[in-house]
């Protein structure tokens, strides 16, 4: 039996609804064959897969951040502009083969209008220059008569795009990166490019290279940078084939948040700065299968309650986490998958899609009474080196909650991790009641597929329903290996 205690009126913070965010990058088929397929009946007349964009709208995706990734570190985006034809090829350094350039800046903005959500790029930092990161920000935002202004106009565009998020560099600690840096040569660099592209557009947000939110390069960036960015971005893939290692590990993310939060307090402290950077976690998913180009993982229900977990800790996170994009969005470790003929959903879809479909507008302080589970010992069985073994021992059901501004409404997001057994919990208000209806949305994992679920991977099954509790309490039972989303009204003062 498991005691959930939330109580509305302690606020944990506003909940950035770009923690629902997502991540495109110019990797296997996630652009090309993925969101954009020109000349298949299945798209629009820009290219736009029309059912891929369906699927994607579900999930309310908050910011999208592009073009990538590794990607990014040898992509100069002016080879992306203006007519497409005359776009050059260009190898890609990262993943290998060709950029055609036909998807670019116009592209992916009109993109993110579609999608209605907010673009967030990324800039080269490995063979691009300030130069050229300062021209593309002058391309998107600027409003004068400047030439990279009237360029963007004479490309269709007359108004400014105004976007707002643009990431200096991604990964540039990694050997793998093109033109991988030191931590001090990174802050030497990144903040001649922060001051610039303030100077030039002051109300750009500038987020920093983090790592892993412990590791030197975070504390000598976060000490080097704190005072000129407003995001530090951080980045975590778990998983396992081991059910306990996949379903525990994001909880890695939890001392990666911590550890991030430290070092930003210190420096903050240290250096008197009044408005200290909050957390990007603009890379994060379950992914540790495949490891060529393509990325085309296949995800199972474990991974779903991974990502389930994943959300429940960045919104019990949001007064830190302002943003958080899960990576990546269409066949490349993917919740969206597509062949020439459809679009189809992994079981990682369906916990974004329930997780971004009742977030409310305030994170609220929760607290689970319960069974627990030992962590997995060591981290021999995955792929990546997060230990999690000193984290434990954890609830067996894993919680979050969020409440309207009013307060008037709450929903409350559990993942059971019990993978036989169901786990009957109660819910405990504290100070306000439930009033009427509740409705419970459960996913468990079901072998029949519902139709648009990948044929070849573990379906999904989402049962939805209702409670009518008395008073403060609920009390329901919760399936073996589910997540699970309670929806109410309260009343109270
Ligand atoms: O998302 C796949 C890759 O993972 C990204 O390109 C890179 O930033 C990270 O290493």
């Amino acid at each position: 039996m498991t005691r959930i205690a939330v109580d509305p009126a302690r606020r944990v913070g506003d909940l950035d609804r770009k923690v629902f965010g997502g991540f495109v990058e110019h990797l296997g088929r996630c652009i090309y064959g993925g969101i954009y397929d020109e000349g298949s009946p299945l798209s629009d007349e820009r290219g736009f897969r029309r059912d891929v964009l369906g699927l994607l709208r579900e999930l309310r995706v908050g910011v999208l951040r592009w073009p990538g990734g590794n990607f990014v570190s040898n992509y100069h985006w002016a080879d992306g502009i203006g007519p497409k034809d005359d776009r050059p090829r260009r190898p890609v350094l990262a993943w290998g083969g060709e950029e055609s350039n036909r998807f670019g800046t116009g592209e992916f903005l009109a993109y993110c209008a579609e999608l209605g959500t907010e673009p967030y790029i990324c800039l080269n930092m490995g063979t691009g220059s300030l130069e050229e990161a300062l021209a593309w920000v002058e391309y998107c935002n600027g409003a004068g008569a400047t030439a990279r202004a009237r360029q963007r106009a004479g490309n269709g565009h007359e108004a400014p795009y105004g976007v707002r998020y643009w990431g200096l560099g991604n990964e540039m600690y990694g050997a793998w990166q093109v033109g991988v840096l030191s931590a001090d040569e990174y802050v030497r660099e990144a903040s001649r490019w922060a001051r610039a592209i303030k100077m030039l557009d002051p109300d750009a947000v500038l987020v920093s290279c983090g790592m892993n939110g412990w590791s030197d390069w975070d504390r000598v960036v976060i000490d080097g940078m704190a005072h000129l960015v407003d995001l530090h971005s951080l980045h975590i893939y778990t998983g396992s084939d081991d059910y306990w290692t996949n379903v525990l590990q994001p909880h890695q993310a939890e001392r990666a948040i911590r550890c991030a939060r430290a070092l930003i307090e210190r420096a903050a402290y240290v250096k008197k700065i009044a408005r200290p950077p909050r957390i990007a976690y603009d890379e994060w998913n379950v992914w540790f299968r495949t490891h060529d180009g393509t990325l085309e993982e296949r995800y199972n229900f474990s991974d779903a309650l991974a990502v389930a977990t994943y959300l429940n800790i960045f919104v019990r996170n949001c007064d830190w986490v302002r943003m958080a994009n899960l990576a990546q969005m269409v066949n490349a470790i993917a919740p969206v998958v597509t062949t020439g003929q459809t679009a189809v959903t992994q079981p990682i879809y369906y916990p974004v899609l329930l997780h971004a479909r009742a977030a409310l507008a305030v994170a609220a302080d929760v607290h689970v009474d319960g069974p627990t589970v030992g962590p997995p010992q060591g981290g021999q069985h995955s792929r990546w080196p997060h230990r999690v073994a000193d984290l434990g021992p954890f609830s067996l059901v894993d919680a979050a909650a969020t409440v309207s501004a009013d307060r008037r409404r709450l929903a409350v997001t559990l993942v059971n991790r019990a993978p036989d057994q169901p786990e009957p919990i109660e819910i405990v208000l504290r100070d306000v009641v439930f009033d009427g209806i509740v409705e419970v949305a459960s996913l468990t994992a079901e072998h029949a597929s519902d139709g648009r679920a990948l044929p070849d991977v573990e379906g999904v099954r989402l049962e939805e329903g209702t409670e009518n509790p008395e008073g403060p309490a609920l009390a329901l039972t919760l399936p073996p290996r589910s997540f699970t989303v309670i929806e109410a009204a309260t009343t109270g003062p």
